[in-house]
């Protein structure tokens, strides 16, 4: 089997498709723009930041070395020179050459001999004493001269050198700024050339690195990401998790276990589908057979024959339950309950309007009493909360009729009130109570049918018109009968 980049085993749907110009412009700004790109700059970006750190005191000590070797070999020159106390003319020249100096002068205690001038130091802008120098104030004196415009000249002031044995106490000497200058700048280019040269380093070492390391993991669990969601029932795309220890590792074996479970769960639920439109199916044809099979037992019942006469209503009445139930069963199916249409309503007016439609007003049995404050408003889709309330109802009603008894009393009681933003209803009857077997699947549909003729759908309904309120229906263990207590919050603000 043939293979990708990636390892991954091609399908017959993975032919590679060749790529138009526009997505090589774009993996390239993606490139730049992306993490790897942005790494790239903010590298750059702090070596460059830690090299100013680097910069500052290494300019500051290269002024100091530099006027130092200056002193000294303009101090020790002049010192041995001095000694024959003639200098000649020519000597003069050639020290001042060296050291670049206009003039050097030597302190020996109260002396003061000025050794080497060619023209008069008249315009000394800075005097620098070098025996008493602090970091702050040679990074201070370097920032002067690099910024100082003009071309003074400096003074420069210096212990003597520690040799001949004479006491030379101080070595004076000026000197053109500019030359000092000149010498920090090319300094300044030599390091700011090296720092570009470190951070173009780093910061290729980084990114491809960060290639390596994050960026085509990533890149890859992206494609397997987008791979899966274009067809996440095909198992040969599930990801291939790579040996890795790291985060990236973890995120990686989540995801394939994400997408096996996501895989499983999708396969059951196509199952369930096709059972279902099966299901439905069936049903479909079973309806319109039970409907003809109506037909003919309703002919049936002028048959003279009493046998027949007595048996004909009874399946009449077998066949007719069996309709509802098909029928129950395909609105089922087809139901996608609307989203609520949330209003303001009268729960005290829905409830009598449900025992209105049950005819519960006039029942010669039930005793149907509504506790609601005329007042209170339920914000609810004003269908959905009235098929809730039917539901339950209806169900109270019968278990009651279940078992006619004169000496039972049979009596529905609807209560609800406010609770801060939820309103709590509670519907209550005197009946038999909820059997123990159905207890557990109470709110499944087709799972709870303990009464013939049930279809175990109503209390599936009402749980899923509640829960789409953000609600709950549950059943309460209230003493005798069924209580059961819908929570319906008003809409979220
Ligand atoms: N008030 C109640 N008292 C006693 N049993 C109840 C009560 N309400 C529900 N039940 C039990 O729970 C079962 C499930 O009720 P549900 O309303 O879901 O379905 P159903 O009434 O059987 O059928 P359908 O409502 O779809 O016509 C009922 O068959 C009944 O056994
Ligand atoms: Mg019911």
């Amino acid at each position: 089997m043939k293979h990708d980049a990636d390892n991954r085993p091609l399908t017959s749907t993975d032919k590679p498709v060749p790529r138009a110009p526009e997505d090589g412009i774009a993996a390239a700004q993606r490139r730049i723009s992306g993490l790897s790109g942005k790494l790239l700059l903010l590298t750059v970006l702090f070596v460059m930041l830690a090299e100013v750190f680097i910069y500052v005191p290494s300019i500051a000590n290269y002024r100091n070395t530099w006027l130092t070797d200056r002193l000294t070999t303009a101090g020790v020159a002049a010192s041995v020179l001095s000694e024959t106390n003639t200098i000649a003319p020519r000597l003069q020249e050639e020290l001042l050459r060296t050291t670049g100096a206009l003039a050097i002068a030597l302190v020996e205690g109260e002396r003061r001999s000025l050794i080497a001038m060619s023209s008069l130091p008249e315009d000394v802008t800075m005097v620098i004493d070098m025996r008493g120098q602090s970091a702050m104030s040679a990074i201070s004196g370097s920032v002067a001269v690099l910024l100082k415009p003009g071309d003074g000249l400096m003074r420069v002031i210096g212990a003597g050198p520690m040799s001949g044995g004479r006491g030379i106490e101080q070595v004076d000497i000026v000197l053109p700024i500019r030359l000092l200058r000149q010498d920090m700048l090319a300094f300044s280019g030599r390091i700011l050339a090296l720092s570009l040269f470190i951070s173009g380093l780093t910061a290729a070492l980084v990114y491809v690195s960060l290639r390596a390391l994050f960026v085509r993991p990533l890149q890859r669990l992206t494609r397997a990401m987008q791979d899966f969601s274009e067809n996440p029932e095909d198992s040969a795309r599930l990801f291939q998790t790579s040996a890795r220890a790291d985060e990236i590792g973890d995120a990686e074996r989540r995801f394939a276990e994400m997408q096996e479970t996501l895989a499983r769960t999708l396969h059951q639920k196509q199952r369930l589908a096709d059972l279902g439109l099966a299901v439905s199916k069936i049903n479909h044809d079973l309806r319109n057979l039970l409907a003809s099979a109506q037909l003919f037992i309703e002919r049936l019942e002028n048959v003279p024959d009493p046998t027949v006469r007595r048996l004909a209503p009874k399946i009449l009445s077998t066949l007719d339950r069996a309709v509802t139930y098909t029928q129950a069963v395909m609105a089922y199916g087809k139901a996608q309950e609307a989203a609520p249409n949330r209003r303001l309503v009268r729960l005290a007016r829905v409830a009598a309007d449900v025992g209105e439609l049950l005819a519960l007003a006039d029942h010669p049995m039930i005793d149907y009493d509504v506790a609601i404050d005329p007042a209170l408003e339920i914000d609810a889709d004003p269908e959905q909360i009235f098929r809730v309330l039917l539901n339950l109802v209806r169900n109270a009603m019968q278990a009651l009729e279940a078992v006619p008894d004169e000496a039972l009393v049979c009596r529905i009681h609807v209560s609800a009130q406010r609770e801060g933003r939820t309103v709590v209803i509670r519907v209550a009857d005197t009946g038999p109570g909820v059997p123990a077997s159905v207890k557990a699947t109470l709110f499944r549909a087709f799972q709870s049918a303990a009464r013939s003729g049930g279809t175990g759908l109503g209390l599936a309904i009402a749980a899923e018109l509640t829960r789409a309120h953000g609600g709950s229906v549950r059943l309460e263990e209230a003493g005798a009968g069924a209580t059961f207590r819908i929570d319906w919050p008003d809409r979220p603000v």
